[in-house]
Order: C-alpha cells, then sequence, then structure tokens
C-alpha cells in the first residue's frame, strides 16, 4: 500500500479483534512514528506500548469509562434525570467500545519535556513539542494501516481521567499522555463517513485557500 492510499484509508477504528500483533510489526509502526519532524530536534515525546493484560485492561477500562463522561457532556439530556442521562451515556459507551478490552496492544502517544527552551520561548516551545507528538501519531496511525491494523486517535475519553492514566502505567506528573490509541486488527475498516459527520463535513475545496483567505476553490 502507498503512501497516500494509507492516509485515505486511515479511518477511526472503535471495533477490534484479539488477533495478536507480531513484535516486528509493531517496532516497524513504533519506528515510523519516531521518524516524525520534531520542533528544535527537542525528541521531546515518548511512546508507551501496554501489552500486559492486566494493565491494557485498566486502560480500555478508563477510556470506556471516560467516554460515558464525555457522552454525557456532549450529548443532549432532553426529559432524562441526571442519573438516567448518565446511566443510558455508560450503557452506550459499553455497546460502541467493548472491544476495547480485547485489542491487544495500547499505545500512549507522551509529551515528554526536555526543558530546553529559554523562559520567553517556553509557550512557543510547548506548542512544539504538542504538535510534534502529534505528528508521531499521524505517523503511527497511517504505518499501522499500511500494516492492516486500525487505531483511534483517544483524548477526550482519557482527559477526564488523567492521573489515573498514569498512574496505570508509572508516568511522573510532569509527562502528559497526549493522546492514546488501542492498535489492533480490526473487525474491519469503516468506509465513508457515518451520517452525524456527514451533514456537517467541509469537502476539501472549501478549505483550501488560493492565495487569499476566502479564495477557496469551491
Ligand atoms: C485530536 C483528536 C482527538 C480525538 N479524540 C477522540 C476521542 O477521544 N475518542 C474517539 O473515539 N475519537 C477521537 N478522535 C477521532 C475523531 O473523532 C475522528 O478522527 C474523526 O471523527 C474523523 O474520523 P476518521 O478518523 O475516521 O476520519 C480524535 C481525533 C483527533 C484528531
Amino acid at each position: 500500500m502507498d503512501a497516500f492510499e494509507a492516509i485515505r484509508t486511515r479511518k477511526a477504528v472503535r471495533q477490534y479483534t484479539d488477533r495478536p500483533v507480531p513484535d516486528a510489526v509493531l517496532d516497524r509502526v513504533l519506528r515510523a512514528a519516531l521518524q516524525a519532524p520534531t520542533g528544535s530536534g527537542s525528541q521531546a515525546w515518548s511512546l508507551m506500548v501496554v501489552r500486559d493484560e492486566a494493565r491494557r485492561r485498566e486502560v480500555a477500562d478508563l477510556v470506556i469509562a471516560g467516554g460515558a463522561q464525555y457522552f454525557a457532556e456532549m450529548r443532549p439530556r432532553g426529559d432524562a434525570t441526571p442519573e438516567e442521562h448518565e446511566t443510558a451515556c455508560v450503557a452506550y459507551a459499553e455497546k460502541i467500545l467493548p472491544t476495547y478490552r480485547i485489542a491487544p496492544v495500547w499505545v500512549m502517544g507522551l509529551l515528554v519535556p526536555r526543558h530546553n527552551y529559554p523562559e520567553r520561548m517556553a509557550g512557543g516551545g510547548y506548542t512544539d513539542d504538542l504538535l510534534s507528538v502529534a505528528f508521531a501519531m499521524e505517523n503511527l496511525f497511517v504505518a499501522a494501516r499500511a500494516e492492516g491494523l486500525g487505531t483511534v486517535p483517544t483524548s477526550a475519553f482519557q482527559r477526564f481521567e488523567k492521573d489515573r492514566l498514569r498512574a496505570i502505567v508509572g508516568l511522573p506528573d510532569e509527562i502528559d499522555p497526549v493522546l492514546v490509541t488501542p492498535l489492533g486488527y480490526p473487525e474491519s475498516f469503516p468506509e465513508g463517513l457515518p451520517p452525524a459527520l456527514k451533514r456537517t463535513y467541509r469537502g476539501w475545496r472549501s478549505l483550501v485557500h488560493d492565495d487569499a483567505w476566502g479564495n477557496t476553490r469551491d
């Protein structure tokens, strides 16, 4: 699969099988991730690979519970009481994400501060470090797709419980698990857009401006 095909067919995968990922395949994907550009060449990043069964399960439980919390914040409550709404959101997260518990690998993209920027550049340096982790993770998602592996960038689901996520793998407070993803062979790769996104999706021509703002290709 060439790079364009891998980029085009990479999709957020939320249903996994328990098929093991061979070590050599995993290493190829991890190395591709860390070939991303990094601001000032700082390498203010690391990848946490979670394969231990008990720890994987803890991460999955946390992400699924975080998902329920995310839905409770984002979805309209309607006539339901807060308790009914919460129960419905837990049930929904359990319905759509249960295979997170069998995915054979989780990877966390970590921002590891290197304290290498002078004080007056700390803000910009932080942004560069954050962008660099994102680039590494996108490399990982695309390389995984080329290997037939699914991923899903996940931030919101663990945002509520970052300290608990840190505790599972022994991360010091200053290390930020920016994004996490299951990594595993999917039941299938999603195609097209889910209906909810289709309604608001902006096509590429409306997002490309030639020479001046507003001069889009649509
Ligand atoms: C920064 C970022 C954070 C995301 N966080 C979550 C998340 O917490 N949970 C989730 O299921 N998907 C998450 N996603 C996945 C997006 O929902 C998904 O990429 C988007 O809907 C487009 O679908 P596609 O990736 O299949 O093209 C995140 C994506 C990005 C880029």
